[in-house]
């Protein structure tokens, strides 16, 4: 089996291009980027990762998303700190997605006002999209042309100079490891070689910020272990990233900060830690055994108020250190974040 890593980030240069502030309206590439303009954030909003004092990367306040009778996206308020990895974490059908999509201006919201990079949306999306690295959900890639031919259209559309896209190129290949690929059409690719070249394809200007949206869904755990690999070698040089998930692991593993997306608003926010903490304390009983006794332990669980779940074979109760004589017999375990996301949403998740 071909144990070779497929994402090659540690050995790739995916730093950003060095920060410079050009003229308010001026015509620059892409990689001549400025500062975000200082926005009237709250002290109080900033996440703990972020300098004192740092102007947001993106603030969302009270947008509002309608499709329909369907509200995708109600009331969210959110704010991220520059060069912080953020997750967002909710159940199928919570708004992510939606909410990715407004950051890009894809989507248009109904209410609420959006900056993204100091640049107010929508007036300003061009420009804020030339800074920032984009990797859908949906695989949107052109079916008929090559990796390097899709690299060569998104170098141009993102402004990188003429002598240094081949060598942009050559850069996002590897990143992707497409290298063999490289001159295969999409439809001819597996699923997992077009979310690595969708990765590829995000990344070739150098982004100071990006948006990935569900970035490891579908890959294969390996392959999902060199992209987290990679998301954290972007943070660590300093790259702003916003990711929606629903694997519960990689908010753990990558996210400095995790929001908890639920129809369409932001119920909870902390560090992975923080949200265990303050939504399902330190310490879990499950209790197992067959169907009745845990009908029971259910019942039991609800008339003294404990906060419960069913866990496959067993029902797990939060904040056991605060259990008294009424406990019923089980096994105790250390709380842990998918607890946290029951306790919020009522829902299950991968
Ligand atoms: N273009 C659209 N037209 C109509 N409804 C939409 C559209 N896009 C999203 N929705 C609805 O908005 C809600 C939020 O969808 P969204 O894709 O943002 O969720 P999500 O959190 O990304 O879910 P998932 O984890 O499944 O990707 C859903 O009810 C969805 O059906
Ligand atoms: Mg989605």
């Amino acid at each position: 089996m071909d144990r070779r890593p497929r994402f090659a980030a540690a050995a790739i240069d995916i730093r950003p291009y060095p920060r410079v502030r050009p003229p308010r309206r001026a015509r620059g590439f892409a990689w001549a980027r400025r500062a975000p303009r200082v926005s009237a954030v709250p002290a109080a909003n900033m996440q703990p990762a972020s300098a004192p004092g740092a102007a947001a990367a993106i603030s969302i306040r009270g947008a509002v998303k309608r499709y329909g009778e369907i509200v995708a996206v109600n009331g969210l308020n959110l704010e991220v700190p520059p060069g912080v990895c953020f997750g967002l974490l909710g159940p199928n059908g919570a708004g992510k997605s939606t909410t990715m999509r407004m950051l890009t201006a894809q989507t248009l919201a109904d209410e609420g006002e959006i900056s993204v990079l100091g640049y107010e949306l929508p007036r300003e999306s061009k420009q804020s999209r030339l800074e920032m690295g984009v990797v859908p959900q949906l695989d949107n890639l052109d079916q008929e042309l090559t990796c390097r031919q899709i690299l060569m259209v998104f170098a141009r559309l993102y402004r990188v100079p003429r002598s240094e896209r081949p060598a942009a190129i050559e850069r996002a290949l590897k990143v992707a490891n497409l290298m063999p690929r490289a001159d295969t059409i999409v439809k001819e690719l597996s699923g997992g070689m077009r979310r690595r070249l969708l990765v590829g394809r995000g990344l070739i200007h150098r982004p100071s910020m990006v948006l990935l949206d569900e970035p490891t869904v579908g890959l294969d755990p390996q392959i999902r272990q060199e992209l987290w690999t990679l998301i954290d070698g972007l943070r660590a040089e300093g790259v702003t990233v916003l990711m929606s998930t629903h694997y519960i692991e990689e908010a753990e593993r990558l996210a400095d900060t995790v929001a908890v997306m639920s129809a369409g608003r932001i119920i909870a926010q902390g560090t992975p830690a923080e949200l265990v903490r303050a939504h399902a304390g330190e310490q879990v009983l499950e209790v197992y055994g067959a169907p009745e006794r845990l009908e029971q332990v259910g019942e039991l669980a609800s008339e003294q108020g404990w906060i419960s779940r069913r866990s496959g074979p067993a029902v797990a109760i939060m904040r056991a250190e605060t259990l008294d004589g009424l406990a019923p017999e089980g096994v105790l375990r250390p709380a842990n974040l998918e607890d946290a996301f029951v306790a919020l949403t009522g829902e299950e998740i991968e």
